[in-house]
C-alpha cells in the first residue's frame, strides 16, 4: 500500500510501568513490544513505517536498530511530549510526499494482527470517510477512552477515562488507539486541538470528533477482537499479553501436531520451529531462532536459546546456547551446552556436562561431570567421568583434540594445546601435557605406596594421647 504510510506513537514516558526501561522495549517472549506493532504493519503491506520517539527516544531507536527485524523503521523525535495530536503534528512532514492518508497506532499494542489492520485500512478507504476509528467491546473498559455515539449511532466524541463522568465510564466501547485519516482533511482539524482536559495533552482522539462536527464522514469500526487490541500500560498487561502470546503460539504448534505437556508452563518464542511427534515437558523455554526436529523430547526445564536440533533429540534439565545437535543425541540432566558447540548424531552429554566451543564427533559420549571446552572429538570417544580440557592459560584459549575412538580415563585433565590420536587411552587421574600418539596407552601418575597397618598405629596414638 503505497499510498497509506503509518505512524507508530511511542513518546510517552510510560509511567505505569514504573520502569527505567521505556515501555516499548519492554518484552513479551523476548521481543520488544515495538518490535511486535512494527512487524504487523510491514505485513498488513505498509511500506512507510515512521515512529514516533521522545522518553528515552535514543536508547529506543537504538535498541530497534540492533533487532534482527523482519521489518525497518524510521523514527522522528517528539520533545517535550504534549500528547498524541502533537505527536502528529511532529510527525506529519516527515510522511513521504505520496501519502494520501495515515495509520495511527501506539507502540504498546503488540497483540494486533496484520489482518485486522489490513481489513481496518480497506474498510476505511472503500467508505471515503475523513476518519476511521477501530473500537472494542470489553467487559472490563476501566482505562480505555470510551466512544460516546450521537443519536444517529455515529462517533460523537472519544473521552479519556480521567474526562469522563459516571454515564460515560459505563460505556463499555472503547477507542483502541488505532486510527486512519484522510491527510489532508485532518491538516484542518489538527492545529485547533485544545488541552483543556484532566492530562493538559493534546488528544489525537478529538480530531476524529472535530472532523464529524465540520461535517466529514468519520466511521468507527467496532470489530476489533479485544485480545487484539490490548494496550500495554502496568505490567499486569504485560504479564496478561504474555499469557495471550503464549497461547496463541502454543496453540499453533499442537495444531501442527507437536505434543506441548502443559501449555500454560511452556514458553515459545515467535521464531522458533518444531518437527512433528516432538513432545515439550513444562518449564521448557525455546528461544528465538530455534529449531527442533522430529520426534524429539524436549523437557523438563530445559532451555534452547538459537540453536538447532535434529530429529530424535532428547534433553531434559538442560540449557543449550547458540549451538548445533545431531539426530538422537541424549542430553542431560543438568548439561550446560555453552556457543559455537556442534555434537554430531548420537552423541551423549551426560549428567553435570559443560560443553563450550565443542565439535563432537558421531557416537562420541560424554556422560559425566565433564568440562569439554575448545575441543575436537572424532567419532567413538568415550570420556570418562571427569576428565576435562584445560583450556585456558589465564590469557589464550587452547585447542584439545581427541581422535577417534580414544578412550579418556576419568578424571583426566587435558592441558591444552593436546592431541590425543585415535583409539589411545589415558589412564585415570592422569594430567596430559604433551600429545598421545595413536593407539598407545597414556598414563601420569605417581607410583601408589601401601603402607601396612598405618590405620592400626594411628588409632592406637589416638589412646595414648587421651
Ligand atoms: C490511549 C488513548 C485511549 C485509548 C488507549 C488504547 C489517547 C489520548 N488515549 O490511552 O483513548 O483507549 O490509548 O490503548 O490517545 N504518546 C506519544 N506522545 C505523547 C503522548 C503519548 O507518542 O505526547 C504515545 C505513547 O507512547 C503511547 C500512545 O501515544 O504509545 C498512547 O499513550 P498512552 O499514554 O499509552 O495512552 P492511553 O492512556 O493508553
Ligand atoms: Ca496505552
Amino acid at each position: 500500500m503505497k499510498n497509506i504510510g503509518a505512524v507508530i506513537l511511542a513518546a510517552g514516558k510510560g509511567t505505569r510501568m514504573k520502569s527505567a526501561l521505556p515501555k516499548v522495549l519492554h518484552t513479551l517472549l523476548n521481543k520488544p513490544l515495538l518490535q511486535y506493532v512494527v512487524e504487523a504493519v510491514a505485513a498488513a503491506g505498509i511500506e512507510e513505517r515512521l515512529v514516533v520517539i521522545g522518553h528515552e527516544g535514543e536508547m529506543v531507536q537504538n535498541a530497534m536498530e540492533n533487532l534482527a527485524m523482519t521489518a525497518s523503521c524510521s523514527f522522528v523525535k517528539q520533545e517535550p511530549q504534549l500528547g498524541t495530536a502533537h505527536a502528529i503534528q511532529i510527525a506529519l512532514p516527515r510522511l513521504k510526499e505520496n501519502c494520501t492518508a495515515i495509520l495511527v497506532l501506539c507502540g504498546d499494542t503488540p497483540l494486533l494482527s496484520p489482518g485486522l489492520l489490513d481489513s481496518f485500512i480497506k474498510q476505511f478507504f472503500a467508505s471515503k470517510a475523513a476518519a476511521a476509528v477501530l473500537s472494542a467491546d470489553l467487559p472490563d473498559p476501566h482505562g480505555y477512552g470510551r466512544i460516546i455515539r450521537n443519536n444517529e449511532g455515529g462517533l460523537k466524541a472519544i473521552v479519556e477515562e480521567k474526562d469522563a463522568g459516571l454515564t460515560e465510564k459505563a460505556i463499555c466501547e472503547i477507542n483502541s488507539g488505532i486510527y486512519c485519516f484522510d491527510l489532508k482533511l485532518l491538516k484542518t482539524v489538527l492545529n485547533d486541538i485544545k488541552n483543556d482536559n484532566a492530562n493538559g495533552e493534546y488528544y489525537l482522539s478529538d480530531a476524529i470528533a472535530a472532523l464529524g462536527v465540520q461535517g466529514h464522514k468519520v466511521l468507527v469500526i467496532d470489530s476489533a477482537p479485544a485480545e487484539e487490541i490490548l494496550g500495554i500500560n502496568d505490567r499486569l498487561q504485560l504479564a496478561a499479553a504474555a499469557k495471550i502470546l503464549q497461547n496463541r503460539i502454543n496453540s499453533a504448534w499442537m495444531k501442527a501436531g507437536v505434543t506441548i505437556t502443559d501449555p500454560l508452563a511452556t514458553y515459545i518464542d515467535a521464531d522458533v520451529s518444531i518437527g512433528v511427534d516432538t513432545i515439550i515437558e513444562p518449564q521448557s523455554f525455546l528461544r528465538a531462532g530455534t529449531s527442533i526436529g522430529c520426534g524429539c523430547k524436549i523437557g523438563p526445564a530445559t532451555e534452547i536459546s538459537a540453536s538447532s536440533l535434529g530429529d530424535g533429540v532428547y534433553a531434559r534439565h538442560a540449557i543449550i546456547i547458540e549451538s548445533e545437535i545431531g539426530h538422537n543425541c541424549d542430553i542431560g540432566p543438568f548439561t550446560y551446552i555453552r556457543p559455537g558447540s556442534k555434537l554430531a548424531a548420537s552423541v551423549k552429554a551426560g549428567h553435570c556436562v559443560e560443553l563450550k566451543k565443542a565439535e563432537i564427533g558421531e557416537g562420541s559420549k560424554v556422560p559425566h561431570l565433564s568440562y569439554v571446552g575448545d575441543a575436537v572429538l572424532g567419532h567413538g570417544v568415550n570420556i570418562g567421568c571427569g576428565a576435562i580440557t584445560c583450556n585456558y592459560d589465564g590469557q589464550y584459549k587452547h585447542i584439545t583434540v581427541i581422535g577417534d575412538d580414544a578412550f579418556i580415563g576419568s578424571n583426566t585433565n587435558f592441558v591444552a594445546p593436546v592431541n590425543i590420536g585415535a583409539r589411545a587411552i589415558t589412564g585415570a587421574g592422569s594430567t596430559i601435557t604433551k600429545d598421545v600418539p595413536e593407539d598407545a596407552l597414556a598414563i601420569e601418575r605417581a607410583e601408589q605406596k601401601n603402607i601396612e597397618g598405618w590405620a592400626l598405629r594411628k588409632e592406637s596414638k589416638k589412646q595414648n594421647d587421651r
